[in-house]
């Protein structure tokens, strides 16, 4: 419990205890870097991409198998009641539910993340994209819906004041301030860091004090962090180095208390 393990996913998972996690929160890699828009004379530093990296590229039908063996893994780690919610957008919500039904998931909801303060779009050609989705699927019956908390959270309420239902549209601005992870060279250190609201609502809604949640795909280690101010127990999962540096940071710096420990416990390197 309470680690963060460097490796590949597809690898990792497979180290984890059956049916010991209450809710998956992964927000996978979306397939959309390598296609960068080559700007004429671009006077900014070069060609405009919104996120490009090396783990965001596949083939297609690589994408589509991709896909369906990490859903399949998480799964098996899943509680007979667990929850996955997995983060996607027009580029991969296909692959993404495909992945879902393909391994009997019960798919609940597709949130709709708006955003705020969206980028707006270099082409002009299109709408501006202001959305992106969470699928919500269920592993059994009995799953965790704590629809008091999720009506507290709402931040809608009904015309006298009242507590009102949770909807499925989401409204969060991308994470930017001191929310935001920034480097030495002041850019931004993740270039996909979802919003600790997000997490919070998510967790909170979904499982309890004392439940694990993992994260198959943890980036700048949100999930973690959220799960661990929530007092959930948290597995991670990166595969890149340069972020488990970052989540090394993130978590330490929460909970300074927990730095002795934090150098026994937290890390294992399985692969590499
Ligand atoms: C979309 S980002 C997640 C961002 C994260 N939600 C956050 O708030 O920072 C996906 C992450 O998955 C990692 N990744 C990609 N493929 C992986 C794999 N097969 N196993 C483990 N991590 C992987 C990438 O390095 C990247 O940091």
């Amino acid at each position: 419990m309470n680690k963060i393990f460097h490796g590949d996913s597809l690898e990792v998972l497979k180290n984890i205890e059956q049916e010991s996690v209450q809710l998956v929160f992964a927000d996978p890699p979306y397939n959309l870097s390598g296609k960068n828009l080559k700007t004429k004379n671009s006077k900014t530093g070069g060609d405009w991409s919104k996120v490009n990296e090396t783990w965001d590229i596949m083939e297609e039908q690589d994408f589509i198998e991709f896909n369906n063996n990490w859903i399949s893994l998480s799964k098996d780690v899943l509680k007979p009641n667990g929850s996955i919610f997995i983060a996607c957008s027009l580029h991969n919500i296909g692959e993404v539910t495909m992945g879902l039904k393909l391994n009997n998931f019960d798919i609940k909801n597709i949130i709709t993340w708006q955003k705020t303060n969206p980028m707006p779009n270099m082409t002009r050609r299109v709408l501006t994209h202001s959305t992106e989705f969470i699928v919500w699927a269920v592993k059994g019956k009995n799953w965790i819906f704590n629809y008091e908390i999720l009506k507290e959270l709402n931040p809608e309420k009904q015309i006298d004041g009242a507590l009102k239902q949770m909807r499925d549209v989401w409204n969060f601005p991308l994470v930017q301030g001191k929310e935001r992870i920034h480097g030495a060279d002041g850019k931004a250190i993740h270039p996909t860091q979802k919003p600790e609201k997000m997490l919070e609502w998510i967790i909170k809604g979904f499982s309890n004090e004392n439940d694990v949640v993992l994260d198959p795909f943890c980036g700048s280690g949100t999930t973690c962090k959220v799960a661990q101010n929530l007092n959930r127990y948290y597995i991670g999962i990166e595969r890149e180095l340069k972020y488990i540096q970052v989540i090394n940071n993130r978590l330490f710096h929460q909970n300074k208390i927990e730095q002795l420990e934090f150098k026994n416990t937290l890390f294992e390197f399985l692969l590499n």
